[in-house]
């Protein structure tokens, strides 16, 4: 089964891909403040939502970048009905292939919810302060750990205890880069449930709609798997956070040279 067609069914229902609720996220909005004449990239867009609210609020030119051609696709069709006007466009790529014209030239450079696409937390700050202007915003969305991950949930999950850091060890990443962390978007057990159980409701949907779709075995097992690690393990052990943090006014030496 295309992976991508995984993801697209089971976020049928969400506008928002990952465990912010829409709330937290008109208040990152309305954090960010940036002119008219800002330009910004968001890696790893999913639908567009952070995007075509920024366009909204502030009328700025932005880019979005994801693989999925499905969630292009449903950007693109969200934008055209809410700011047809707007100066965003989504590209299908790799979003470690994305490179702003000029190195920090934009306003803000975000990538939520998948930082695998630099090699980690650290590598994706590192990517995004080269894109980032100074004085500009650094916004990533990452998990953390709550408590210990025991091994079957690391196994549950596929990946090294190490490659999620705690809470605050996701805010130092970005201290010791020189950025300045002036705000937490946490998410709520609350948030959590209802981004996981979207997904559940969507399999469901899909599966009474599309009887007779060949994939619905692999998709049925794979939704099935997730939903007993998140309420078995995931529930009590992963957090989730936006972290919205700001470049200095003027980068030193050390950091231009490593970007
Ligand atoms: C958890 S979702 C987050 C989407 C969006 N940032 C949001 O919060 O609504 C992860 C996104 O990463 C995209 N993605 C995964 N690997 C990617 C890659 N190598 N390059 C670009 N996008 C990628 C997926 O298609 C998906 O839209």
């Amino acid at each position: 089964m295309d992976i991508w067609k995984y993801y697209d069914v089971t976020h049928r229902k969400h506008v928002v891909c990952n465990p912010t609720n829409e709330e937290k996220l008109t208040h990152l909005v309305d954090l960010v403040q940036l002119p008219t004449t800002a330009r910004v990239v968001d890696i790893a867009c999913g639908k567009g939502e952070f995007l075509i609210r920024l366009a909204e609020a502030y009328g700025m030119c932005g880019v979005g970048v994801d693989c999925s051609s499905f969630f292009i696709a449903e950007a693109e069709r969200r934008l055209r009905s809410r700011a047809p006007q707007a100066e965003i466009t989504f590209a299908q790529m790799d979003g470690a292939d994305f490179k702003p014209e000029k190195p920090h030239s934009l306003a803000l450079a975000s990538c939520i919810g998948a930082s695998w696409i630099f090699g980690g937390h650290a590598q994706t700050l590192d990517a995004l302060i080269g894109m980032a202007e100074p004085d500009g915003w650094v916004i990533v969305g990452e998990p953390y750990w709550l408590q210990e991950p025991p091994d079957e949930y690391l196994q549950a999950l596929g990946l090294p205890r190490d490659s999620i850091g705690s809470h605050v060890e996701n805010v130092e990443a970005g201290q010791r880069r020189g950025l300045d962390l002036v705000h937490t978007l946490v998410s709520s057990k609350d948030d959590w449930d209802r981004y996981e159980g979207l997904q559940w409701y969507a399999m469901a949907d899909y599966a009474r709609t599309h009887r007779d779709d060949a994939d619905l075995p692999e998709l049925f097992e794979r939704v099935t798997k997730e939903k007993s690690a998140y309420l078995k393990w995931g529930r009590d052990i992963l957090g989730w956070a936006i972290y919205v943090f700001r470049c200095p006014s003027t980068w030193n030496a050390k950091v231009m040279s490593r970007t």
